[in-house]
């Protein structure tokens, strides 16, 4: 290593004597190569001599050599010239070839030297991983740069054969442009499936010329909620669609990369936006209309009505022929039965197919499955396979059906111990709808969960409990971003970058041991990249972690900061920004009275340095004590932490979608809750800190205190107009307490979430 770094260093020197400015490339990327051998050789130099030498006669690798010329001419600036094989006696070269006695599909080897670097692939989705890996070991450098490649030899696979990310183009629509710019930043990290989900109750987005209503009525709705569950609207018609030609266009722009496009059609629910084109294709004969809101709807495809499927073998024929891929997905998730069980239609499939009731399984989910087998046997005789959500294992799965597994590892597990294929795409990790920090109040809107890169990078992709052999049945990761809350494309890169950096890690990379520091450092290095072709992309990964530290002996609350890499952190107490002028943080922060702390990490590379953290608290004569409810937790509010984080000092974040679970704690209609001050005092004030769902008018709030706990005297009692984000501030001055008991009623039985009961 040390004569290594000796020859570099003379190297150098000798290159910046002639005034060349000079970088060095690193092989420390993402996903990590299987095995990287630096060796004791010189190093080769690439500048704007050097040529890229392949076989033209073979396409596929002059497609790869093309990619690599135009990474190499964004990176340094300087466009190689291109030789054929044979002129390759000459030095400093880059040669491309297909290498058949490499064993892994898509594996390839890369060998540098100071002759040149030999790049191999297994097949030319393997010269093309191997091209990918040569690009991102090339720092962000100024142009006309010489770059040296340490000598070494990187022999590499993917750990799975299926490595997908998912896009809605429905609940929003995006251009073709920015879809190719999404294939484009699949690319850089390996990526080979792109799961477009392309038909919503919201929004139909695929023309299908024997049902040309689908996009004449379906891609239309005239206007969207706000938020999730606001019950206010935008008053905004959205809609667009993709033509057949837009579709093959985009399917070629992907197979150049070597992602396969995988369409999907989302039935028998999820179906709304058809329905509206077709309202003969519902139980109910309609009228419906594209839904203009988020969730799941009743009104389904019908499953008795021959005419749905015959539509769905019309739509399908045509999906197959815009569609090249090897999957073509059916959803298949989220189907109400409510229209089903009450349809006379459907009623009557079912009793001519003899489905019945059982002990796991209603007959009307039977109905769904027979409808699944129905299209798996359609599909298959096309050569297709079928993948779903993982609902379709309900009622029994149809034979040959992948199972994508969202709703966590469960249907996954399921499906490979019955000898069925799986993709993972559990929502528990890899949602790039869910935010991505805890911290939400520097973040835009998302679904209101987490899932942090952290959790991303550590997730292992085979659930517990598996056989090797059931293992094996595990083909596949994937990520998905749902996009009801991301209207910019802009926010849909923001919420892929640089989750998708771990997502391709745990994609491509064996297992092995974790080190999620050491991702972060490679990490940079990608980051350096996004920034250099104008990727949207967080660094909430980078900000401080909070660990509270609760005492409620000595009644403190403490903050202890923390990155994954060390960073040095800076605070204040006074709501002014951190600069490295104020606080270094040493140990646990003591928190007193009311203020918001605002911590930063600072890191010698100032690239990464808006990363934020922000909370706001409150230490009160309620803080750490005790709370009893009286009235149940609504099941969509529900923080980990449970009704302690009424009284934990820690205030709710100013959040968009009016929910998030750390922090809030959500009531349907009503929240009774009692706080037992310990003893008898005197108090003057309570503080509730509310979120009220818009499609309320306000609430009524009560305040009554006691000092046995039986007998409570009123306090105060107002209703209070609603205004979404608001502290109710009831004067109670000289009441003597040791019981507080606060009541809710919000009008409409609308949800009212609670973040701190404050007493004074
Ligand atoms: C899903 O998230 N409904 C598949
Ligand atoms: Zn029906």
């Amino acid at each position: 290593m040390r004569k290594l770094l000796f020859l570099i260093t003379i190297l150098v020197a000798s290159l910046s004597a002639c005034n060349k400015a000079v970088v060095e490339a690193g092989y420390d990327i993402i996903p990590l190569p299987q095995k990287i051998e630096v060796v004791e050789k010189e190093p080769f130099v690439l500048d704007p001599q050097a040529t890229i030498s392949y076989d033209a006669n073979n396409k596929g690798v002059a497609n790869v050599a093309g990619f690599l010329t135009g990474y190499i001419e964004q990176a340094v600036g300087y466009k190689l010239s291109h030789t054929s094989v044979q002129e390759n006696s000459l030095k400093k070269t880059i040669l491309l070839k297909i290498n058949k006695d490499i064993q892994h599909r898509e594996g390839y080897r890369l060998e540098i030297d100071s002759a040149g670097i030999t790049i191999e692939g297994a097949d030319e989705a393997g010269l093309f991983y191997g091209v990918q890996t040569l690009r991102k070991s090339i720092p962000v450098a100024s142009k006309e740069t010489a770059v040296i490649f340490p000598a070494a030899t990187i022999d590499d696979y993917p750990r799975f054969g299926y490595r997908g990310m998912h896009l809605d183009v429905s609940r929003h629509f995006w251009t073709v442009d920015f879809i190719k710019r999404y294939i484009d930043i699949l690319a850089l990290h390996n990526i080979n499936k792109f799961h477009m989900h392309l038909t919503e109750d919201q929004g139909w987005r695929v023309e299908i010329k024997s049902y040309p209503k689908l996009t004449e009525v379906g891609s239309k709705r005239k206007e969207t909620i706000k938020g999730f569950i606001t019950g206010e609207y935008d008053n905004t018609p959205h809609g667009g669609y993709y033509t057949q030609e837009e579709l093959k266009d985009i399917v070629q722009y992907a197979a150049q990369r070597y992602i396969e496009v995988i369409p999907e059609v989302d039935l028998p629910g999820h179906m709304l936006a058809a329905l509206a084109s077709y309202p003969e294709l519902g139980c109910t004969g309609g009228p419906y209309e594209v839904a203009t809101k988020w969730g799941i709807f009743p009104d389904v495809l019908c499953g008795g009505n021959e005419k749905t499927y015959e539509f769905l073998e019309k739509v399908f024929t045509e999906i197959f022929e815009i569609f090249p891929s090897q999957y073509i997905h059916i959803g298949g998730d989220e189907c109400p039965k409510i229209r089903w069980k009450e349809c006379r239609k459907c009623q009557a499939k079912i009793k001519a197919l003899g489905l019945t009731d059982d002990k796991d399984y209603s007959k009307e989910s039977k109905l769904q499955s027979y409808m699944t087998h129905r299209l798996e046997k359609f599909i298959s005789s096309h050569g297709r396979k079928l993948v779903g959500w993982d609902e379709i294992i309900e009622g029994g799965l149809a034979p040959n059906a992948t199972v994508m597994s969202w709703r966590g590892e469960k249907g996954g597990r399921i499906a490979a111990q019955m000898g069925r294929d799986v993709i993972m795409t559990p929502n528990s990790h890899l949602y790039f709808d869910y935010y991505q920090t805890e911290n939400t109040m520097t973040e835009p809107p998302a679904f209101p969960e987490t899932n942090t890169m952290e959790e991303v990078y550590n997730f292992d992709p085979i659930p517990s409990g598996l056989t090797e052999a059931e293992a094996k049945h595990i083909i596949g990761v994937q990520a998905n971003l749902w996009v009801e809350q991301i209207k910019e494309e802009s926010h849909v890169e923001y919420m892929t970058l640089p989750r998708l950096a771990a997502l391709a890690e745990i994609q491509w990379q064996n297992g092995g041991d974790k080190d999620y520091p050491g991702f972060l450092k490679r990490l940079e290095r990608l980051i350096a990249l996004y920034d250099m072709y104008g990727y949207n992309f967080s660094v909430a990964a980078f900000e401080p972690n909070a660990g509270f530290i609760e005492d409620a002996e000595k009644k403190e609350l403490k903050v202890g900061l923390s990155t994954p890499d060390n960073a040095d952190i800076f605070y204040t107490l006074d709501g002014s920004l951190p600069t490295l002028k104020s606080k270094r943080y040493a140990e646990p922060v003591l928190l007193e009275g009311k203020g918001t702390i605002k911590a930063q990490a600072f890191r010698n590379n100032k690239l990464i340095d808006n990363n934020l953290y922000v909370q706001d608290y409150t230490v009160n004569k309620a803080t750490f004590k005790n709370v009893e409810l009286l009235t149940e937790v609504s099941r969509y509010f529900r923080p980990p932490a449970g009704k302690a984080v009424l009284t934990d000092g820690r205030r709710g974040n100013d959040c968009h979608v009016f929910s998030y679970t750390t922090t809030w704690l959500g009531f349907g209609g009503k929240m009774v809750a009692v706080v037992d001050l310990g003893e008898e005092q005197e108090i003057s004030s309570v503080v509730v800190g509310t979120l009220l769902v818009p499609n309320s008018k306000g609430a009524k709030y009560t305040i009554s205190v006691s000092n046995d706990g039986k007998e409570y005297t009123e306090a105060f009692s107002e209703h209070k107009p609603f205004n979404a984000l608001d502290d109710l501030q009831a004067d109670v001055k000289n009441t003597r307490a040791r019981y507080v008991k606060v009541e809710i009623t919000a009008d409409n039985y609308a949800h009212v979430l609670v973040d701190e009961i404050i007493i004074e």
